[in-house]
């Protein structure tokens, strides 16, 4: 075997899925109870490694969501979301308390401008803090993630006291959120490779990312913290979240299984359930996926432009980099207008079982370019009428 062609070892990087938390926030996208058993039984059954599944003290009907799902669980760790008050993590070390595997995820505010405005509480306040609620919550469950919120516009030193405070507690999980959207790749990367440096005990904890999407960078921000030495990702469905929304699942996923030859990782994640989960997760919050969003939009693989589609009838790598299949779409799709050439027409005839003569062909093509100047979508059943027309009035 010569050494280019001897396999790598990949990194686990674990999935953390907070649809029906983050996911749920945004406006508009509350669902039922029966939706998010639907969407978490899904999530499981895709091989998501941990599904925050609501934020207990939130309502009633958050602790009954989050209990259920728990109670259901075949594989996932199930998350329960907590603000570093003890009533908070009593109840949601309440609603995990079934799981097979359950964590609390107890998170507190460390940026100048949210302690000064929303916590009202100097830094050794906040440390104080963390160091009390998350020594709680150890003593409710063994698995205890802790969230660093706006960690992005957090000092470095300050961020590091409070990472090496959380762990000192018991802290499994650090996570340093880019709350607000605002960090850069770089700027990501280089935060989580300091404080994993600077902390003394940093290597007790997995170190995870979350990303929103304010400025389009969530998922790049994502991959970067990953190679800053994250090995847990925060996404959800669609990237549905506050605001602009969270790193999507599919995306990272994707992402991840495509370009392994420049990230050396792996996910645990069925891809081929992708399709189903973004069609589940928008039909229960009646969100409509974005036409072009990659991965599960409706055009994610589907063809227009004529010398695409002759190079798809070629060869399917000239103009996909991933297969329908690996994401559980029957099909690339060649769509049918005014941008389609002779090479995808013919072959959207061998698909209808249409043989035509040459002369008969270009005739029928004629027409085609001719109603796709006038119409946006032309259908099968227009080209079936078209060839009847063509087979009436021309000559061989
Ligand atoms: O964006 C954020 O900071 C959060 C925390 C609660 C983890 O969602
Ligand atoms: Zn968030």
């Amino acid at each position: 075997m010569t050494a280019s062609s001897m396999p790598t070892q990949k990194d686990r990087v674990l999935i953390f899925d907070t649809t029906l938390r983050d996911g749920e926030q945004c406006p508009g996208a509350t669902m039922t109870l029966d939706e998010k058993l639907a969407v978490a039984e899904l999530l499981d059954a895709m091989g998501v490694d941990i599904i925050e599944a609501g934020f207990p003290i939130a309502s009633n009907g958050d602790f009954e969501a989050v209990a259920e799902i728990a109670r259901r669980a075949k594989r996932a760790t199930i998350a329960g979301l907590a603000r570093a008050i003890p009533a908070d993590i009593a109840r949601a070390g309440e609603a995990v308390r079934h799981a097979r595997r359950g964590r609390i995820h107890t998170f507190v505010s460390t940026s100048p401008i949210h302690l000064a405005h929303q916590m009202r509480k100097t830094q050794d306040e906040v440390i104080e803090i963390i160091l009390k609620t998350v020594s709680q919550a150890r003593d409710l469950v063994e698995d205890v993630e802790w969230s660093a919120m706006d960690a992005t516009r957090t000092p470095i030193d300050y961020l590091c006291r409070c990472v090496e405070a959380a762990i000192r507690s018991g802290a499994t999980t650090i996570n340093l959120p880019d709350t607000v959207g605002y960090a850069t790749p770089d700027e990501y990367r280089s935060m989580f490779r300091s404080v994993r440096e600077r902390v003394p005990n940093a290597d007790r904890a997995v170190f995870s990312v979350h990303c929103h999407n304010d400025l389009g960078l969530a998922i790049a921000n994502s991959l970067a913290g990953v190679e800053g030495g994250a090995r847990q990702v925060e996404c959800t469905i669609n990237g549905i979240g506050e605001r602009a929304g969270n790193a999507a699942l599919e995306e990272i996923v994707m992402a991840i299984r495509t370009r392994g030859d420049v990230m050396p990782y792996e996910t645990g994640i069925e891809t081929t359930m992708l399709t189903r989960a973004s069609k589940l997760v928008s039909h229960a919050t009646n969100f409509p996926v974005q036409y072009n969003k990659a991965i599960v939009g409706r055009n994610a693989f589907a063809h227009e432009s004529g010398i695409h589609q002759d190079g798809m009838l070629k060869h399917t790598e000239t103009y996909e980099i991933m297969t329908p299949a690996s994401v559980g779409v029957s099909k690339t799709s060649l769509v049918m207008g005014k941008h389609s050439g002779r090479a995808a027409f013919r072959s959207k005839l061998e698909e209808l079982g249409i043989t035509l003569s040459d002369n008969r062909m270009q005739d029928a093509f004629e027409r085609f370019k001719a109603l796709a100047d006038r119409k946006k979508h032309v259908y099968d059943e227009d080209i079936e009428a078209l060839v009847d027309e063509n087979l009436a009035t021309a000559h061989d």
